[in-house]
């Protein structure tokens, strides 16, 4: 890490939350759900699709769990009334997985039965190592019963291409990213050129065996590659989707959709956006960069999201 980023994640503690919050607007669409559909709103006129993110990961408390499901059930309804073009991404841990997996099933229930309800499609995020099992498993178990379920593929991981396998024999749709939390070389690959050429054969694997797949990232090298992929395949655009996060690549992103190219952005929103904002600067200290530029250029969401 660049010891300027050390130094402002360090220092993260004692930067001015009005700060955080200015950099924060660039990647979270706000407190409510209305903030958040407005986004939505100006992503369908750019020609993207939306998934939303209820924010709240990593709960302490099996009482938190209730909000995160009523506010997704007041997304999925306000999606289906709007007649906007988004589905939902859902962090099982904001649902009690880690507390409690089989409070987790019966929160995360609630979601998929109002989703069923509406014909909205649910994807479940992939969270650390210590929960891919039981995610994988609350996947194939709900998926049994809807086939709008989808989940997430962590091309670092040394495990993805036997679950890509178990996924494909079922026709799953796959989100495939790099994946966003520390891992030990004992599971995960870290060298980047590594991680690049698991993501691409993950990709490409899924891909082949029809299943539909997510190509989630901004790394101009995997579009490249997943795009060589798609046309080595014959594929149409139908059959897979490019995935990038709210304020970022944005470049890349308006490439991809003026090539005619179907994207979908990923929208967090919520009132734990100050949480998920200083989780993902220590995440990734290159945007530490941001808050450095953030002390001294405060700056709007003037550019669109
Ligand atoms: P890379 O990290 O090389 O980034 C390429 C470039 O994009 C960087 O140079 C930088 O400019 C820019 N960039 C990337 N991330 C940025 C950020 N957060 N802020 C600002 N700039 C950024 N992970 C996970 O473990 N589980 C999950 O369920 C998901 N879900 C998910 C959904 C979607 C739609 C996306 C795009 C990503 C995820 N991820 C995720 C995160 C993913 O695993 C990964 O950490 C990031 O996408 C960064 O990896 P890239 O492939 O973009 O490459």
């Amino acid at each position: 890490m660049n010891p300027l980023h050390r130094l402002v994640v360090r220092t993260l503690p004692l930067v001015p939350k009005s700060v955080v919050r200015t950099i924060a607007s660039r990647y979270v669409a706000g407190e409510t759900l209305d903030d958040a559909l407005s986004t939505v709103r100006a992503l369908n006129a750019e020609g993207c699709m939306a998934t939303l993110d209820v924010l709240g990961e990593d709960i302490t408390l099996l009482a938190e769990t209730e909000p995160t499901v009523l506010a997704y059930q007041r997304s999925l309804a306000e999606i289906a009334a709007r007649g906007v073009d988004s589905n939902i991404s859902v962090k099982l841990s904001a649902l009690g997985l880690k507390l409690d997996p089989a409070h987790c099933r019966r929160e995360f229930a609630r979601i998929v039965e109002t989703a069923r309800g509406l014909g909205i499609f649910v994807r479940i995020d992939m969270e650390d190592s210590s929960v891919t099992e039981e995610t994988l498993r609350i996947f194939f178990e709900f998926r049994e019963k809807y086939e709008k379920v989808g989940i997430v593929l962590q091309a670092y991981l040394r495990r993805s291409a036997d679950d890509a396998r178990r996924i494909a024999a079922i026709g799953g749709n796959v989100r495939v990213c790099k994946g966003i939390y520390v891992e030990p070389p004992a599971i995960a690959f870290q060298d980047r050129e590594e991680i690049r050429a698991s993501y691409t054969q993950l990709v490409e694997a899924l891909l082949r065996s029809g299943s539909y797949v997510g190509i989630a990232t901004h790394d101009p090298a995997l579009v490249e590659s997943c795009l060589a992929a798609v046309g080595r395949l014959g594929l149409e655009p139908k059959t897979y989707e490019f995935q990038m996060l709210l304020g970022v690549a944005r470049t890349l992103r308006r490439r991809l959709t003026a090539g005619g190219q179907r994207l979908r952005v990923y929208v967090p929103y919520g009132e734990a956006w100050y949480a998920y904002s200083v989780r993902r600067l220590k995440e990734n200290p290159s945007i530490a960069g941001h808050v450095v530029k953030g002390l001294f250029l405060p700056q709007g969401r003037a550019d669109g999201p």
